[in-house]
């Protein structure tokens, strides 16, 4: 094993957590997995999985099947330590490390000295000192142990490929630190392993992720502006592509998911006034929504003169990108929910989630007064479709004798 490194102790149990340690033990390291979640640790334990990610599955139960992957909630010794927790953000997108401390201060009796503490966690700058001086204050001496931050990019859907082929980013807290580290992901990465200090890597993460932000939000932006000058967006941006150096990304009905929606925050939380551009992309996708909302309203309100009672809206999508189920900050569900607490005649298509799928358990909310339709019924029944997530099952459907907004170009049709 690289550098003698033969037990690896990873904490937090999910998306990343826990391909990184199938993958690893796969690799041949004996790993433990932490997670606070009993029934996360029972279900790896048994060789099965709690996510959805394609081969996590096979990973999963070879590891654990070879012995080499045990799940707990507590942690144990070992040479290597990767935090993977959860790092969102307090009311007001003030960012929340408190997982990443009581990850820390859990680990803190297990640590030797001559131990790697890798921060994997999306971060603030700053965090991976924070967890230097956590482990100091519970009594490790961190002169003799090596902190550093290794940000993950991988994309869901494709995380078992990408842990292995992404470049990689490792910042220690000193040169001793990031190259110990950097070895140590070189031993099963065959990306490059690029090295660096604590605070840039965390900043380099979080410039990923704004950089998209910024981008869709110049999207975004024309996507309003077009409608006010009468121009399908989708064209002019096809035409201007055709630049040489320009490269505009694809407008939507605001921006999801807990990376490229959350992230920026984290930005503008500690640069204040200087992160003005940074925060003006994050209010303008925020704001897409909304005016999504507004445009909506008022095709319903011209429709309701017409039909002379309320009309059904259908909202051809909830997931927050194209062909997945995930929900998380997803501007299309926000969307339908908003429409739903004042109508009471919406419905929302998913062709990832199933139709039996309960709505309420599945979103952790109280009784949404929306639910789920088949694409066929829909189009039979509503009278106007919405389209917000531009799923590969809208694609090819000919609404061209039927009301209907895109707000995601899935139908890439003029329309006003
Ligand atoms: N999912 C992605 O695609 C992705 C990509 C890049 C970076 N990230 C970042 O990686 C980090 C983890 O994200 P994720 O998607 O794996 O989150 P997740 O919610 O899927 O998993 C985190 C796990 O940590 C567990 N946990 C929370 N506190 C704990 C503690 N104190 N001790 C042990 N376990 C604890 C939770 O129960 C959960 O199972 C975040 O900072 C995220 O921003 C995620």
């Amino acid at each position: 094993m690289a550098n003698n490194i033969e037990k690896i102790c990873v904490v937090g149990l999910g998306y990343i957590g826990l391909p990184t340690a199938a993958l690893l033990a796969n690799r041949g390291f004996q790993i433990h997995g932490v997670d606070v979640v009993q029934s996360t640790v029972d279900t790896i334990n048994a060789g099965k999985i709690h996510i959805v990610e394609p081969e996590l599955d096979v990973f999963v139960q070879s590891a654990v099947n070879s012995g080499r992957l045990k799940a707990d909630t507590k942690p144990d010794y070992a040479d290597i330590f990767i935090i993977a927790v959860p790092t969102p953000f307090h009311e007001g997108h003030v960012p929340n490390v408190d997982y990443v401390k009581s990850a820390t201060e859990a680990i803190s009796p297990f640590v030797k000295p001559g131990n790697i503490v890798i921060l994997e966690s999306t971060s603030p700058v700053g965090t991976t000192h924070m967890v230097a001086d956590v482990l100091k204050e519970n009594g490790v001496d961190t002169s003799k142990v090596h902190v550093a931050h290794c940000p993950e990019r991988v994309l869901p859907g494709r995380i078992m490929l990408e842990l292995v082929q992404n470049d990689r980013i490792v910042g220690g807290l000193t040169p001793e630190a990031t190259e110990e580290t950097a070895e140590f992901y070189e031993s099963f990465v065959n990306g490059t392993v690029l090295r660096t200090d604590a605070k840039t890597a965390e900043m380099a993460k979080l410039t990923e992720n704004s950089f998209r932000d910024v981008n869709i939000a110049f999207a975004n932006e024309l996507s309003i502006l077009c409608d006010k000058f009468g121009i399908n967006v989708w064209e002019l941006i096809e035409l201007a592509n055709r630049h040489p150096r320009v490269n505009i990304l694809q407008p939507g009905a605001g921006v999801g998911g807990h990376c490229i929606a959350v992230d920026p925050w984290f930005i503008v939380d500690a640069g204040g006034k200087e992160a003005k551009l940074i925060r003006t992309a994050r209010e303008r996708n925020d704001y897409k929504s909304e005016w999504v909302i507004k445009k909506i309203e008022e095709k319903m309100a011209e429709l309701e003169k017409t039909k002379g009672s309320p009309v059904t809206v259908a909202c051809m999508g909830l997931a927050f990108k194209p062909d997945i189920d995930d929900l998380r900050e997803s501007p299309a569900l926000y969307i339908t929910q908003r429409l739903a607490a004042g109508h009471d005649t919406i419905v929302a298509i998913e062709p990832n989630i199933p139709l039996d799928t309960d709505i309420p358990q599945k979103l952790k909310i109280d009784n949404p007064s929306f639910h789920l339709m088949d694409i066929f019924d829909a189009i039979e029944e509503a009278d106007l479709l919405v389209f917000l997530v531009a799923h590969k099952q809208f694609r090819h459907l000919d609404v061209s004798d039927l009301n209907f907004l895109d707000f995601c170009g899935v139908t890439n049709k003029k329309q006003r």
